[in-house]
């Protein structure tokens, strides 16, 4: 059996959490890759309604083992928080496995985002405020503190004495604000090791001998592609990778191993946080759409942008992903409409282009170029068959796929597990 990756295709929050706990069903491992809390993934399954931000999804199968892999950074006081509401619920976590090589969230981390967004006043990138960025940037900076480091207390302590002196420094001179005392977190961190060390493993051993016993394998991406920090809306991003090729790093899969890469795609756009987002409508169709859909953040509660399906980003997503085919949610939200737009290009100071420009003030200067098509106004959140969907929303779909280049696998209809039309085999 292969790996399949299962990633965000517009600016996350696509539904992968649904997608992905579909999909375990078959699987043998999941192994979430990148990010950290900043992810929110909805499941409803017959468990009842969860959202988790660093357990993968496919969690609710008992023959499944789960890994939060290397590419993800963990603030280990969520993660138990998380452990301990599935468990309150009568969700088995004893195989959630956790990279030793995974980076951990610090206090210093949470601090800093918040004052770098604050310093930042007016051009605020909109983080979750989760130390997302500051972790990540520690670990590119080679001081970060890994998961497997809480295993040697006394190494733990001395890694500490430098890193929180240094970041005493800049909260202190550079923010003004007060010092962290050491001696605190690491008595917090070294508690959290002792909870945490039964799941702590080198997670590619177990991931490689499942490939080698062909089992299917599952790589779990949070966020989505347009917040790549490389191919995305640069600065107004994301800070790993939440592509294809960030599920390869994020795990220790080979690429030549991954056999199919699912692309996670809402009918129409949603965003939350700042920076440019070309078919984004400040009208009472993306108020609809926020009240009728509840497009409201999983992390955050923030209201999230709404906006019509922008086709030149998704191609540009299917190509830098090399998605092999997508699974295409909340069709069903747009039953509301009459009618439908779909980005085909964009006019930019009086050019028509068919590419995302890298430079954001000409992205934002950006007017998209729409195709109409009808709306089906006629509920389909019951319908499973792919040829008893009304010909409007066939129609939508084929162009999606036409102008993508990537054939729907999955059709979401309602965001419980079973809603769900299985247009083409993904295997
Ligand atoms: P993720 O971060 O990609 O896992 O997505 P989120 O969970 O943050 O947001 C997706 C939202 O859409 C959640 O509230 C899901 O329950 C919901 N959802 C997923 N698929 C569908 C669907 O096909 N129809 C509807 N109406 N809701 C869906
Ligand atoms: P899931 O996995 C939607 C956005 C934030 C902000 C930017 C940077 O649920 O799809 P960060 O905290 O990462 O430094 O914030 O990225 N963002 C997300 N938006 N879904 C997510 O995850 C997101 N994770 C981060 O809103 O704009
Ligand atoms: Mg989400």
């Amino acid at each position: 059996m292969p790996v399949l990756a299962i990633v965000g295709a517009q600016w996350g929050d696509e539904g992968k959490g649904k997608i992905v706990d579909l999909l375990t069903e078959k699987a043998k491992l999941v192994v979430r890759f990148s990010g950290g809390d900043n992810a929110g993934h909805t499941v409803i399954n017959p468990y009842g309604e969860f959202k988790l931000h660093l357990i993968p999804s496919g969690i609710f199968y008992p023959r499944v083992t789960c890994i939060i892999g290397n590419g993800t950074v963990i603030n280990p006081e969520v993660l138990i928080g998380e452990l301990d509401q599935l468990n309150q619920r009568g969700i088995d976590t004893s195989r959630l496995l956790i990279s030793n090589r995974a980076h951990l969230i610090m206090p210093y981390h949470t601090l800093l985002d918040g004052l770098e967004e604050a310093a930042r006043g007016g051009k605020a990138i909109g983080t979750t405020r989760k130390g997302i960025g500051p972790a990540f940037a520690d670990k590119t900076a080679r001081r970060g503190i890994r998961v497997g480091d809480l295993l040697d207390p006394e190494a733990f302590r001395e890694q500490l004495s430098f890193i929180v002196d240094y970041k005493n420094t800049i909260l202190t001179k550079v923010y003004g604000a007060k010092p962290l005392y050491r001696d605190e977190i690491y008595h917090q961190y070294c508690r959290y090791g002792e909870r945490l060390a039964p799941h702590i493993r080198e997670t590619t051993v177990i991931l490689h001998q499942a490939i080698a016993k062909d089992d299917l394998v599952i790589l779990e991406g949070a966020q989505g592609m347009l917040l790549d920090p490389d191919f995305g809306t640069y600065p107004y991003t994301t800070s790993c990778s939440p592509l294809v090729s960030g599920g390869c790093q994020g795990s220790g899969v080979g690429p030549t191993n991954i056999n199919r890469a699912l692309g996670v795609f809402k009918a129409y756009c949603t965003r939350v946080g700042g920076g440019p987002m070309p078919t984004e409508l400040h009208d009472e169709i993306g108020d609809l759409i926020r009240k009728k859909a509840h497009e409201y953040g999983t992390t955050t509660g923030r209201p999230r942008r709404c906006g019509w399906f922008d086709a030149v980003a998704a191609r540009f997503s299917a190509q830098i992903n090399g998605l092999t085919g997508m699974a295409l949610t909340r069709l069903d939200v747009l039953s509301i409409l009459p009618r439908l737009k779909i980005c085909i290009g964009y006019e930019l100071d009086g050019q028509r282009i068919d590419y995302l420009p890298q430079n954001i003030a000409a992205l934002n200067r950006c007017q998209p170029v729409y195709e109409e098509l009808p709306g089906w106004q006629t509920p389909i959140s019951d319908i499973l068959d792919y040829q008893r969907l009304p010909v409007e929303a066939r129609h939508y779909v084929a162009r999606l796929e036409e102008l993508t280049s990537c054939p729907a696998n999955i059709i979401s209809v309602g965001a419980k597990r079973e809603q769900t039309i299985h247009k083409t085999p993904i295997f």
